[in-house]
């Protein structure tokens, strides 16, 4: 029998990090392309030190109770962590890790791109050219919106959202950010302006969401903020989607309240085959892969390998989002 700690992995993740667990862990990893079954998921985590998870694997009471009260560390592979029943690990006294920070460029560098996609109608004039109906060079053929000195809203404004303000800058944006307390500091240093949330939605010719999703921020986008939004505008979400309201969103892209919407993120995930919004030209949808480069993902990898080791060893995790562990 090893003495090694007993974890479970939900997924596959890229070697970086696996190996690292493997070689100091009795590790069960997942290998399926889905996430384990809820029953499954259970039964996997009955008895181990730790659990590595991703943001697709409900982490519970229940599953906490599953595990056993040995559960000594619980390390998310992505930055956001509402699937984590942070509260009760807590009142348990486990730590629970995230990965910040590694991931901020490349989720800018995809917010920007689906933004410029969505705005120049790449999808859609891609799509008109494999389906064979380029037929000459046109005049009127997929006119979009300009990027270069358009208005940018920012909403959130923590490191991607920054992020983006920096890429904004090359494109010479006026840049609009609103979060629950203003960054002077780095407003100043990005040229960005802070602005109220229904300020913003006013005057932004692109609404870009970074924010995190808690009960505040669930279905923030809805009816009343689309109307608000200009015509022309165009909606972009990295973040979660229950941020954006679906049905609010299809029927504000329907009616013409705003231009279009570039989605990395959906209510739910995957998006249902017979979602309407699947059914519109000006709804770009992808899944989920903001911060799919594949520096990203392995330093993600490493780092939730990391917060795993130092959880198991007993020490404190490079990257805790509930550091009141610690302290109780
Ligand atoms: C995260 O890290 O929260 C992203 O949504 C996936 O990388």
């Amino acid at each position: 029998m090893s003495n090694k700690p007993r974890v479970f992995v939900t997924r596959l993740i890229p070697e970086t990090g696996l190996q690292q667990v493997r070689e100091h862990c009795q590790a069960e990893v997942w290998e399926g392309e889905l996430p384990p079954p809820r029953a499954i998921l259970l039964e996997k985590v009955k008895g181990v030190d730790g659990l590595l998870c991703l943001l697709t694997d409900p982490i519970d009471a229940q599953l906490m109770e599953a595990a056993g009260p040995q559960l000594k560390v619980i390390s998310q592979m992505a930055v956001g962590f509402d699937n984590v029943d942070v509260e009760e690990a807590t009142r348990r006294g486990i730590p629970v890790g995230n990965t910040p920070g590694v991931l901020t460029e490349a989720t800018a560098d995809f917010a920007f791109t689906l933004l410029a996609s969505a705005a120049r109608r790449v999808v859609e004039a891609a799509a008109y050219v494999q389906a064979g109906r380029w037929k000459t060079w046109g005049p009127m053929l997929f006119l979009g919106a300009d990027l270069w000195e358009a208005t940018l809203g920012i909403v959130g404004f923590g490191r991607i959202g920054q992020a983006v303000a920096r890429r904004a800058r090359g494109f010479n944006m006026r840049i609009l950010y609103h979060d629950v307390t203003p960054n002077e500091e780095a407003a100043g240093r990005l040229g960005a302006q802070y602005l109220p949330f229904d300020d913003l939605l006013r005057q932004a010719d692109f609404v870009t969401l970074h924010i995190p999703l808690t009960p505040e921020t669930y279905h923030l986008i809805g009816a009343r903020e689309l109307r608000l939004m200009k015509p022309s505008a165009v909606l972009v979400n990295t973040s979660r989607g229950p941020v954006v309201d679906p049905a609010a969103l299809y029927q504000a892209l329907v009616k013409g309240e705003i231009a279009a919407a570039a989605l990395d993120v959906t209510e739910p995930e995957p998006i249902p085959l017979d979602s309407p919004l699947l059914t519109l030209p000006n709804c770009l949808i992808v899944p989920h892969i903001a911060s799919a480069s594949i520096n990203s993902r392995h330093k993600m990898a490493e780092m939730a390998a990391a917060n795993l080791l130092a959880g198991l060893r007993g020490e404190r995790l490079p990257n805790c989002v509930n550091p009141e562990v610690y302290t109780r």
